[in-house]
C-alpha cells in the first residue's frame, strides 16, 4: 500500500511536461514527488533545480539533471511540500530547515504546486507547529529575545545548522498574534536585523494537492 504522502507526490507528476526546468523542495513529502520523477521517463528530459543539500543529493542519486538556480533564466514548476496551509492559501514551511532556499526557488517559480496530507490544513498558520525563522548565529540570543516581546514564544533548534550556515529559532505565536495579520507578524520579524528568512509564505499563487481519505484533492 502506497503511503498518503506517496500518493499526492506522484500526483504531481502529471503537471511536469518535456523540457522543464522543475524546482525540487525539501522534506519527505518532497523526496516522494523527486522519487517518482526520478523513476519517470521525464526524468532525462528536465532539468533541477534543488532547495537544499538533501534534495541536492538525493536527486543525485537518482540520476536527475542538476543545476543552479543562477544558471536557469526561468523555473518551470516547483513542487514542494509545507507544513501548514491556511483557507487563503499561505503556507508555513521551514520544518526541515530549508525554507530560505524554498522561498527563492518559489519566488522565481512560474507554477508552484505543493503538496501536502489533510491533517496539514489549518485555520491559522502557526497552531498546529511553530513558526520557524532563519537567523545569522551572531545575534540569535538578542532576536530571540525581540521575537519573545512580540508576542512569539521562541526556541533555537537543537543541534541545527541550515544549508547556509545560520540558526533556525522556533516561534510559538500567543493567541493574538496568532489572530492576527500574517503580513504584519512577517514584515515586523523580517526587520529585525539578522533575520535572514521566515517560515511564512504570503503570496505566491500555490496550487495546492493535498491527501484526504485515499483522493487526492485540489485547492487552485
Ligand atoms: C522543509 C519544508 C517542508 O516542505 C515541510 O517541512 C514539510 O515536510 P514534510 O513533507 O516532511 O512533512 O518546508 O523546509
Amino acid at each position: 500500500m502506497e503511503n498518503p504522502k506517496e500518493i499526492v507526490a506522484k500526483s504531481a507528476l502529471r503537471y511536469i511536461t518535456s523540457g522543464d526546468v522543475v524546482g525540487l523542495g525539501t522534506g519527505t513529502t518532497a523526496s516522494e514527488f523527486i522519487k517518482a520523477l526520478g523513476a519517470s521517463p521525464l526524468s532525462k528530459e528536465v532539468t533541477c533545480v534543488p532547495t537544499s543539500l538533501e534534495t541536492e543529493s538525493l536527486a543525485k542519486r537518482l540520476g536527475l539533471n542538476l543545476v543552479s538556480l543562477n544558471s536557469v533564466e526561468r523555473i518551470d514548476i516547483t513542487v514542494d511540500g509545507a507544513d501548514e496551509v491556511d483557507n487563503n492559501k499561505n503556507l508555513l514551511k521551514g520544518g526541515g530547515g530549508a525554507l530560505t532556499r524554498e522561498k527563492i526557488v518559489a519566488h522565481y517559480s512560474k507554477r508552484y504546486v505543493i503538496v501536502i496530507t489533510e491533517e496539514k490544513l489549518v485555520e491559522n498558520l502557526g497552531s498546529r507547529m511553530p513558526i520557524p525563522i532563519e537567523v545569522l548565529p551572531f545575534s540569535y540570543v538578542q532576536i530571540i529575545r525581540e521575537l519573545n516581546q512580540m508576542g512569539l514564544s521562541c526556541q533555537l533548534r537543537k543541534n541545527f545548522t541550515t544549508d547556509n550556515g545560520n540558526y533556525i529559532i522556533d516561534c510559538k505565536p500567543n493567541q493574538k498574534v496568532l489572530k492576527g495579520s500574517l503580513q504584519d507578524l512577517n514584515k515586523a520579524i523580517k526587520l529585525l536585523p539578522g533575520v535572514v528568512e521566515t517560515g511564512i509564505f504570503i503570496n505566491f499563487n500555490p496550487e495546492i494537492l493535498y491527501h484526504k481519505n485515499g483522493q487526492v484533492l485540489e485547492i487552485k
